[in-house]
């Protein structure tokens, strides 16, 4: 007898043979009796879940978030007072490829984070980027159908893309960061993550504050060109994977410096720009970023699917002393991640231990999919109905936001009336040195091979608007990399950038 476990059926039944399936004689048939054999071709038929409708292909690990700073003036969290020590996971994402997808590609990284806190989970699902490439979410489904597979060709679509950033110029700063080298980083462990929407804190005294989260990697910033990028792909399709599983593995933790943004609640009426607006960010000169801690990656998950596939993260977690903004994109974030996890995962996807609160948990929630804790989180089966007279959670007015003073008629306002979509990328372009600048055009170039002139001029125009350097720069690459010429072009019959 061996010193090995009996393997059993998941009703835990001893299991005498896992070779040979039941039949009739040694030549079969099978027998339909056989019910672990059927019990295993069923389980495997539903082995996968829907992939993340957007950043589907991600890497992700466990660590910690340490306080160093004091921003206990400005919010009453727990896990932002000095010295807290806060567990957490991470994981980092491509938005557009599927779950198959190559790690080296070209394309905005996800730096979503998930704070295990005493007071309940703090998530905060953020970019590589600061910004993002529309400011109102009506437009988000339609961007995002721009970076999928064409309903036709079922292949990514150039045109698409640049049509949609062509009509839409809030997108500019965002392509500007991604078309540059901080749009294909070597590791995850090598680049930034942004809150990038404006959050709020709140303090005992029931002041506000608005607030932007940066983690400024201390690995430094490494990137990879186009050219590297597609020799890498060529060896290995999960260069990610294996920069940070292995990093972890070997005891080697990266880190990030926790840094905030704070601006007075009324500041938010005297800026020259839209504070709540996605596609901005506060220049660092008007609101000194504040060190307030390190974030720690050390520990790798024990199994993938459980803990990184499982993991649900949702703007919509926050705890108190952290609070939302009037930032349009991120209000309807808080709406539609929840509604993911429940479509992807199933109705009480807060049950499964990754994405299970290190808290007490009370709520009068029923039954429904993956109920497996018992009904209701009560604490007593005569309490299922709020308000009740049998010692029913109760709720806690010390966790509630101080009220928001907001006016306006309501109305659909038109997002790009007064706003300038030019400035903060012809800062950021005026940031960038002349190898940064050639590396932008060419990069640009690349990407754009195949397009409409129509639509490449479209282009061309924002970029004259944020610097006429830039356009130039953009239309000469165009025509080293794909003999571009703009007086061939008719309206009629737009020319293809290639
Ligand atoms: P600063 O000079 O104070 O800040 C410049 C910022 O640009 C730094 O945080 C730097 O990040 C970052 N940066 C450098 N190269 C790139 C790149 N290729 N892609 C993205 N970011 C880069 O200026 P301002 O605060 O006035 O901002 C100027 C511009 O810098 C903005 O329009 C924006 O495009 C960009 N930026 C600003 C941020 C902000 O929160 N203010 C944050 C990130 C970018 P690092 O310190 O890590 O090198
Ligand atoms: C994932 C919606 C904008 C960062 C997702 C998912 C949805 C979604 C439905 C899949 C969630 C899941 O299945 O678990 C939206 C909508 C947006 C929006 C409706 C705008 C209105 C943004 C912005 C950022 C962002 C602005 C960053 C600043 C992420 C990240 C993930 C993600 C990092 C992956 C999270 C993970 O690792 O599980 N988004 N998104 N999204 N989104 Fe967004």
């Amino acid at each position: 007898m061996s010193d090995r476990p009996t393997m059993t059926t998941s009703a835990g039944a001893p299991v005498p043979d896992n070779q040979n399936s039941l039949t009739a004689g040694p030549r079969g048939g099978i027998m339909l009796q056989d019910y672990q054999l059927i019990e295993k071709l069923a389980h495997q038929n539903r082995e996968r879940i829907p992939e993340r409708v957007v950043h589907a292909k991600g890497w992700g690990a466990y660590g910690t978030l340490t306080i160093t700073g004091d921003i206990s003036r400005y919010t009453k969290a727990k896990c932002l007072q000095p010295g807290a020590v806060t567990p957490m996971l991470a994981r980092f994402s491509t938005v557009a490829g599927e779950q198959g997808a190559a790690d080296h590609e070209r394309d905005v990284r996800g730096f979503a984070l998930k704070f295990y806190t005493e007071e309940g989970n703090w998530d905060l699902v953020g970019n590589n980027t600061p910004v993002f490439f529309v400011r109102d979410p009506y437009k988000f489904p339609d961007f995002i159908h721009t970076q999928k597979r064409h309903p036709k060709t079922n292949l990514r679509s150039a045109t698409a893309m640049w049509d949609f950033w062509s009509l839409s110029p809030e997108s500019l700063h965002q392509v500007t960061i991604l078309m540059s080298d901080r749009g294909l980083p070597q590791t995850p462990m090598h680049m930034n993550g942004y809150g990038s929407h404006t959050f709020s804190f709140w303090n005992d005294a029931g002041e506000r504050f608005w607030v932007k989260f940066h983690f400024k990697t201390q690995q430094g910033h490494k990137h990879y060109t186009n050219e590297e990028g597609e020799a890498i792909i060529g060896k290995t399709r999960e260069g990610y994977q294996e920069a940070l599983f292995g990093t972890i593995d070997k005891g080697e933790f990266p880190r990030w410096t926790v840094q905030v943004q704070i601006m007075p609640e009324l500041d938010a009426d005297k800026t020259p720009y839209n504070p709540f607006d996605l596609t901005k960010v506060w220049p660092h000169s008007d609101y000194p970023p504040i060190e307030i801690g390190v974030m720690e990656l050390n520990r790798n998950a024990e199994n993938y699917f459980a803990e990184i596939e499982n993991a649900a993260f949702s703007p919509s977690n926050i705890v108190p002393g952290i609070a939302y903004s009037p930032d349009k994109m991120l209000q309807a974030r808080v709406f539609s991640y929840a509604d993911a996890h429940r479509h992807r995962l199933g109705t009480h996807y807060e049950n499964i231990p990754v994405n299970q609160p290190r808290c007490p948990v009370h709520h009068y929630h029923r039954d429904g999919q993956m109920n497996t804790y018992g009904g209701i989180r009560t604490g007593n089966p005569d309490a299922y109905y709020e308000p009740n007279s049998f010692n029913g959670p109760v709720e806690n007015k010390t966790a509630q936001e101080p009220p928001l003073r907001i006016s306006g008629d309501m109305s659909r306002f038109d997002h790009r009336e007064g706003n300038d979509d030019y400035g903060q990328p012809r800062a950021l372009f005026n940031l960038f040195d002349d190898g940064q600048k050639a590396r932008l055009f060419s990069n640009i170039a690349a990407a754009m091979g195949g397009v409409p002139g129509e639509i490449v001029e479209r282009q061309l125009a924002h970029f004259k608007q944020v610097h006429p350097d830039y356009e130039a720069g953009v239309r000469a690459a165009l025509e080293a990399t794909h003999g571009y010429k703009a007086d061939t072009i008719s309206a009629d019959k737009p020319q293809a950038a290639e």
